[in-house]
């Protein structure tokens, strides 16, 4: 959400800057803007997209070579060209680019504008500028350091900060509280990032900040200390990532490009973890705290968006594997509850980006109240990934587009090994089940590969018919009740039809009164368990012509002989199905947000990674 990139060299700073926030754009993409330190204060900004920010340099290029940018998705006012990043002082001396949310900002604006100062935007963010001024100039003997301090003890609310100022022309200034931040060290020069994908192609060595942390960097030095200016010798991390894995490789979007990198992303998660020759499951991530996990008396699973999606094909994999209670929540509504979870409990949090605003408060809260906390995350060096006990990465490689494809199914397979391993250990499960669990989990890879080889086409051609439905209903059974919730949500996200996901049987207690000839339905009948019973809900929606489209298994006349359309997909063990419905489904999502011209890498009011409430 928002993305900040910083630079400070010997190159150009705005070419740099720009390349810098086109990687981001994925985190926000309202508006767009750099400033760099040139004699003055240079900068460019505008409402749209990092592309048009381009065009404006191109026509008014920007000369330096130290200064920082950002991309924004709105928070406070709207996205136009005034509330773009970066915000400058009264003076035009001071700069700021800022994720998060300044709270108190409209109180510290009153008192502000009570002092003369005027304010040019709807942005919490000029208050920074403003007030971080108003010390540096009224206080006397106050460097411009110890100024960003003071300012920072004011506000109340969370940022990711990087400043520059004309009077200290060679440093980038940030600072951390909430919104995560990180440095790119290179040779003779630096950068600064919300995260890792504009740093790659530059440095692979880079250091987190944490929160309350500030920086002062400049091209050949960078200090790292607390606001309460306490030095600290932060450790270098290498960065794992490579440059291809965050472009598009030949693809036309970023989704498509991940949903088909799904055989390989899922084949990564299990690689070194998953043994079919000898039944075992090695997460060593968890290893030191499998025991504590094994006692626990229940699992509390919390995430947001699709990530509490694969939490709740999560609970019934804990239930059915591993014989453990588990609720799942949504991290915003969990944290605001008085919940009731302390030490014998286990909390395990699931985000892509490990930095969600909401799962990192009830990372918190539940660890304060003695919880054992275990993570699911996909960003290595994540906020929520270093504050988490222990936790499993899901290694399916960075995700750009915004709507989760790879991320999901990667994070279904931890939580697949993680019910594995705390069955076996717990003695629930026996070798020999085992033994047939990871020999089918391991063939999920190809799997997969054969579903994206069979059906693009007859998916495609179905996206077509159904391009302009103004409506959609998903409807799934058991493990596959949160892979209807999953392909509604895809749908919604990057086409804007309107869509739902239901548990099969509770479609008579409501949708059933939509179901008419213009409603598709996309039923989910791959799990035999609840075969019989799902077809049972066919017939009820064909009774009320609804045009069904079904994802099968291999052969399944009765359902294929109901469905207006079907999609048929190898067949696997019930519990590891949602590996293979949620393909075709990501893809009908992803064809028919084509047909209708939408933005399908950006999609309206989305971002990535939501680093606020
Ligand atoms: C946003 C993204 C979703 C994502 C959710 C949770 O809404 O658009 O794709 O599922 O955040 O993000 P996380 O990084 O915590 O999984």
């Amino acid at each position: 959400m928002c993305g900040i990139v910083g630079y400070v060299g010997d190159r150009d700073a705005s070419q740099i800057l720009l390349k810098g926030l086109k990687r981001l754009e994925y985190r926000g993409y309202d508006s767009a803007g750099i400033v760099l330190i040139n004699g003055g204060l240079k900068y460019c900004k505008g409402k749209g997209k990092v592309e048009k920010l381009g065009k404006m340099l191109k026509q008014n290029a920007l000369a330096g070579t130290i200064g920082i940018g950002h991309t924004r998705w709105a928070t406070h006012g709207e996205p136009n060209d005034v509330n773009s990043h970066p915000h400058l002082s009264e003076s035009g001396k001071i700069a700021v680019v800022h994720n998060g949310i300044i709270e108190n900002y409209t109180s510290l604006k009153k008192q502000l504008i009570e002092r003369g100062r005027t304010f040019q935007s709807q942005t919490d963010t000029e208050v920074a500028a403003q007030l971080l001024e108003e010390i540096y100039t009224t206080s006397k003997g106050v460097t411009f350091e110890e100024a960003i301090r003071l300012a920072l003890k004011q506000i109340v609310g969370t940022y990711g900060l990087a400043i520059v100022h004309t009077d200290r022309p060679d440093r980038i200034f940030i600072a951390r509280k909430g919104s995560p931040l990180l440095l790119g060290i290179g040779d003779d020069e630096m950068f600064i990032a919300s995260d890792a994908s504009p740093i790659v192609e530059y440095t692979n060595k880079v250091i987190y900040l944490d929160d309350g942390e500030m920086a002062i960097v400049t091209k050949d030095n960078y200090e790292v200390k607390t606001i309460d200016d306490v030095a600290l010798t932060k450790e270098v991390h290498e960065l794992a990532i490579s440059l291809d894995a965050i472009e598009k490789a030949g693809y036309p979007h970023f989704m498509l490009k991940e949903i088909f990198e799904q055989p390989r992303s899922i084949a990564d998660c299990m690689r070194g973890r998953v043994n079919p020759d000898n039944g075992a499951i090695q997460l060593g991530g968890i290893e030191d705290v499998l025991d504590e996990l094994v006692n626990a008396r229940r699992i509390v699973i919390a995430a947001c968006g699709t990530s509490w999606h694969s939490g709740l094909v999560g609970e019934y994999l804990f239930e059915y594997l591993a014989k453990t209670p588990v609720e799942v929540e949504y991290a915003s509504e969990f944290r605001y509850r008085d919940p009731l979870i302390g030490k014998g409990d286990a909390l395990l949090v699931i985000s892509q980006s490990g930095e969600t605003a909401d799962t990192l408060a009830a990372l918190r809260e539940a660890k304060r109240r003695g919880a054992l906390t275990l993570g699911i995350c996909n960003v290595v060096g994540s906020t929520i990934s270093r504050e988490t006990d222990a936790g499993v990465f899901t290694h399916a490689g960075p995700e750009i587009g915004v709507a989760s494809t790879k991320a999901f199914t990667a994070q279904v397979v931890v939580l697949m090994m993680m019910a594995l391993a705390v069955g076996k250990r717990k003695g629930v499960l026996r070798q020999e089940q085992m033994l047939m669990y990871t020999k089918e989990l391991a063939k999920i890879p190809s799997k997969v590969e054969y579903i994206l080889e069979h059906i693009d086409e007859p998916v495609r051609k179905i996206s077509g018919l159904f391009t302009y439905a103004p409506n959609f209903l998903y409807l799934g059974r058991s493990y596959n009740f949160p892979v209807a919730l999953e392909g509604a949500l895809k749908l919604k996200e990057i086409s804007y039809i309107h869509a739902e996901g239901y548990p099969a049987a509770e479609m008579k207690h409501g949708p059933i009164a939509l179901i008419d000839e213009m409603m598709p339905v996309v039923v989910i009948a791959a799990t035999d368990h609840t075969n019989d019973k799902m077809i049972s809900n066919i017939e009820e929606v064909k009774a009320r012509k609804g045009r069904i489209i079904s994802i099968m298994n291999d052969e399944n006349s009765d359902v294929e002989d109901l469905s207006e359309f079907h999609i048929s997909i190898p067949s696997t063990k019930d519990c590891f199905s949602p590996l293979l419905t949620v393909i075709p489904l990501q893809l009908l999502s992803y064809y028919i947000a084509v047909n209708r011209g939408c933005n399908v890498d950006q999609p309206r009011n989305l971002a990535k990674s939501v680093t606020v409430e």
